[in-house]
């Protein structure tokens, strides 16, 4: 299925169904009941967000945010673009923010205050990848799913220059 020299499996897509399931009950926790917005940020986010919405209960909204500042390169443009807002109201709400991978913190920080200035009543952060060696300015996540270590990811959402978002696995991609 993967061209062996350029992709190497290093979450499986059991494992990762697995720290799914965990996350929202995590999530479940701290909820208590309340109604939930969930937000996706775009694109990354989309599959793990489509995984973890589908564990969680009722009442549920989704939204979506578009977030960009790689491109097509492997390092951050330092440049974050919102580039779809929200058009939901969060003032007074529970609200969850899903994303696929925090690296330097610079997208993170940016949808934070953002989503801040709405004047949620609890914003949380949910992460499946989580790359703190790489952090240029602190972000709290609160749900993380891996720790990860050196190399650049694609996979279960996660993209080079668009491609390869839709494998199941998240892998190292080796650039020959
Ligand atoms: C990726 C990823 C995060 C961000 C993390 O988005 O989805 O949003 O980078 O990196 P950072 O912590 O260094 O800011 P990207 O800009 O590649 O857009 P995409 O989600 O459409 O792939």
């Amino acid at each position: 299925m993967y061209d062996k020299e350029t992709l190497e499996v290093v979450i499986p897509k059991e494992r990762i169904a697995h720290r799914v399931e965990e996350i929202a009950a995590e999530v479940e926790v701290w909820r208590r009941g309340d109604p939930l917005v969930a937000i996706c940020v775009l694109k990354g986010a989309f599959i793990f967000f489509s995984d973890l919405v589908r564990q969680l209960s009722q009442p549920l909204f989704v939204e979506f945010l578009r977030c960009s500042s790689y491109g097509d390169c492997t390092e951050t443009s330092g440049q974050v673009r919102l580039t779809l807002e929200l058009e939901a109201d969060l003032s007074g709400k529970r609200v969850l923010v899903v994303e696929d991978i925090v690296d330097t913190g610079l997208s993170m920080q940016a949808i934070l205050a953002y989503l801040t200035r709405k004047n949620p009543k609890d914003l949380a952060l949910c992460a499946l990848i989580d790359k703190s060696h790489r952090r240029q300015v602190q972000v709290p996540i609160d749900f993380a799913g891996f720790e990860m270590p050196k190399g650049f990811l694609v996979g279960y959402g996660l993209d080079y220059a668009q491609r390869y978002r839709e494998l199941p696995d998240v892998c190292v991609l080796h650039l020959e």
